[in-house]
């Protein structure tokens, strides 16, 4: 068996459970100072304080007195796609905006564009280079998704490359399906024929292969309603794929409302989420998976995130990272956003990147919190406490990144 002790943490912070918390419980975390954890073949086998009597023979990790948390969970990115598009910057510089710039045949089309003629090779050693920085950034599990082939075959094939990331990069990587991320060019005409072709040529695929968990939609003005975004969610449902949304990213066309009506897992953006939404959700035990990082970026107004909170509704927060509105796979800027703009706690911002981000993939029982039996997923900050991590800005203070109790 092989034992690695993490010894002389300073302070050990940590939500606690394998479900998300809401509310008053979001923050609610456990802080121990002195601490230990004993990680036992990957897995944590011990929490204390004080002196570790139980570990003779194991290899030692010295924290230095410094903070340690759970590894990041990012819950929601487009890991899988070919080229960048910092031409838009410009575009938007000179009053672009994002559905603009769609409409145009920019965003997510170009991006398409440019994933439908990258190898499978091309596109999985780009994502193993993101999944590199991530790591040094501190996040420990990702979720991606498929969404910029746009058909059949290169949708199939982000997955595989997802599927492959998962198998042989030390990340923990779930897939979700989302070919309902736009409608390409060429189904212009004929939307209802792409849905037709999402829901019954790529879905029984999706399943047969069993290569993702998760179905998304982009539901939102000039993309798709909510009655096709619900078509497309039950469709998915009938496949064993549990319904994602992205609702009221720029419009709040109704979103956020389907995503607690049909039950989703988790609904993601919510920057306009109306009152309505909210009361969904709750009713519906949605988690709300926010994107600051893409507010940010869009130069958009920030998720009413405190309402969300008030309402009884867990709060995850990811990066979205992506080629247009989020080219950011930091979650230390995502924490930052966290407190400075949604004015939520370093206490539930931890709970929200960490226990909440994994129960919005349903990873909560192995991932997202420092306790015994679930993964030794770990992250030693250069930091003395976990205030210090959320208020400063810019620098990368993940010093020691633990996957599975080894140093990655
Ligand atoms: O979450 N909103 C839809 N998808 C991404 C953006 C995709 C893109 O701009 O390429 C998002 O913001
Ligand atoms: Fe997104």
């Amino acid at each position: 068996m092989k034992k690695v002790l993490v010894s002389n943490i300073g302070m050990l912070a940590t939500p606690k459970g394998s479900a998300a918390k809401c509310g008053k419980s979001q923050g609610e975390i456990e802080i121990l100072r002195d601490a230990w954890v004993l990680i036992e073949d990957g897995m944590i086998a011990k929490v204390g304080t004080g002196k570790c009597e139980c570990a003779e023979g194991a290899e030692v990790i010295d924290a230095g007195g410094k903070l340690v948390t759970p590894g990041l969970v990012d819950a929601h990115t487009h890991l899988i796609f070919g080229g960048w598009r910092q031409n838009e910057l410009g575009l938007k510089l000179h009053g672009a905006t994002y559905l603009e710039i769609q409409n145009a045949g920019g965003g997510i089309q170009s991006t398409t564009n440019a994933t439908r003629s990258a190898t499978e090779e091309e596109l999985r050693d780009k994502a193993a280079k993101a999944l590199d920085e991530m790591m040094g950034f501190g996040t420990t599990t990702v979720e991606a998704k498929s969404g910029y082939g746009l058909a059949t075959e290169h949708e199939l094939k982000a997955l595989q490359v997802i599927k492959d990331l998962d198998e042989q990069h030390p990340m923990d990587v779930v897939a979700t399906f989302m070919g309902a991320h736009l409608v390409p060019a060429e189904y212009k005409n004929d939307r209802a024929e792409y849905i037709r072709l999402v829901c019954e040529e790529m879905m029984p695929a999706v399943k047969e292969q069993g290569i993702a968990k998760f179905c998304d939609v982009f539901c939102e003005a000039d993309t798709f309603t909510m009655e096709e975004s619900r078509k497309i969610l039950e469709a998915g449902l009938k496949y064993g794929l549990r319904p994602k949304i992205h609702a009221d990213e720029i419009e709040a066309i109704g979103g956020s409302v389907l995503a607690g009506e049909i039950g989703a897992i988790s609904s993601e953006h919510l920057i306009v989420c109306p009152p309505e939404g909210i009361a969904s959700m709750a009713k519906g035990g949605v988690i709300a998976c926010l994107l600051p990082a893409t507010s940010f970026n869009l130069g958009a107004v920030f998720a009413p995130a405190r309402d969300m909170v008030n309402a009884g509704v867990p709060v995850a927060m990811a990066t979205d990272f992506n080629p247009g509105s989020c080219p950011c796979l930091n979650m230390q800027f995502v924490i930052n956003l966290g407190c400075l703009k949604y004015k939520l706690t370093p206490e539930e911002v931890l709970t929200a990147v960490t226990l909440n981000g994994a129960a919005a993939i349903d990873m909560a029982d192995k991932v997202g919190s420092v306790e015994v039996g679930k993964q030794g997923d770990l992250v030693i900050w250069e930091s003395p406490d976990l205030d210090y991590i959320c208020y400063r800005v810019g620098s990368n203070l993940a010093k020691t990144v633990i996957k599975k109790g080894v140093i990655v």
